[in-house]
């Protein structure tokens, strides 16, 4: 049975991940609080994974990891320590996160790590410069990492636009807004996190393993296509 290391288990997308790992995988979800999933094969963890000191753990064959901010402010009013925030918990806490487990994951047989982009780091949005900085360093330490820890560690991201979770409830804060966010994608569609936690569990699945150094747009179309 494999482990699988899901940082941010607790809520949104990471929760919809857990959900699906289990039964059939060991899983160990690291969050400052708990969620309320119960199952003999999860381990949760409360703790602060970005500045807290992380636990040793025996295996862990896949890594996930999910923390990240939505915060859009016009470019006057984001300040230095705005950037900075969102660089700690996007970039840094995944930076730690994979140091820790660097040894861990090298042992695996089949090792795969999932981090989270955005589609603002491939299309320019207004307010949001402090996130695309930071999700674009996401995805140059995936592409990065895949090289450097190929053929033995796999390592991929996820860029979704707009998905249903508490992240992004201060966005989706109304009836309207959602369907002017639905409107702005060619499927007519915000993301449910169970969609994009199925494309996480298939990254860390044997089923993608050719896959590497990819950045996956779950985007309902919005980069790629218009209507
Ligand atoms: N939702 C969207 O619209 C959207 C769009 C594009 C990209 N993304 C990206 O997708 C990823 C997942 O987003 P989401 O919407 O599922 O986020 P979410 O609903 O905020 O869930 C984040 C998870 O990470 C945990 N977490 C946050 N900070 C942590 C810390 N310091 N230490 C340990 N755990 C921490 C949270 O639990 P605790 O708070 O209990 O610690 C929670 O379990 C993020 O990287 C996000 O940037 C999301």
């Amino acid at each position: 049975m494999r482990t699988i290391l899901v940082v941010g288990g607790s809520r949104g997308i990471g929760k919809e991940v857990v959900k699906k790992l289990l039964p059939e995988n060991k899983v160990v979800s690291i969050s400052r609080e708990a969620s309320d999933l119960e199952h003999v094969n999860l381990t949760q963890i409360e703790m602060d994974a970005v500045k807290g000191e992380l636990p040793e753990l025996e295996e862990v064959d896949g890594l996930v990891y999910c923390p990240g901010t939505i915060n859009l402010k016009p470019f006057s009013r984001l300040s230095e320590e705005d950037f900075l925030n969102d660089f700690e918990i996007n970039v840094l806490g995944a930076v730690r996160v994979l140091k820790a487990y660097e040894k861990n994951l090298k042992k695996s047989a089949q090792a795969s790590v999932v981090l989270f982009s955005t589609v603002a780091s491939d299309m320019g949005m207004t307010f949001h410069s402090s996130v695309a900085i930071s999700k674009s360093g996401v995805e140059g330490l995936a592409k990065s990492l895949a090289a450097e820890w190929a053929p033995k560690i796999r390592v991929n991201a996820i860029a979704p636009t707009i998905t249903d979770t508490t992240l992004a409830s201060k966005i989706l804060r109304n009836d309207a807004i959602r369907e002017k966010m639905k409107e702005r994608h060619p499927l007519k569609k915000i993301l449910d996190p169970t969609e994009v936690a199925e494309l996480a569990v298939y990254l860390l699945s044997n089923g993608s393993r050719s896959i590497t150094g990819q950045v996956l747009k779950m985007d309902a179309g919005m980069l790629s296509i218009k209507v």
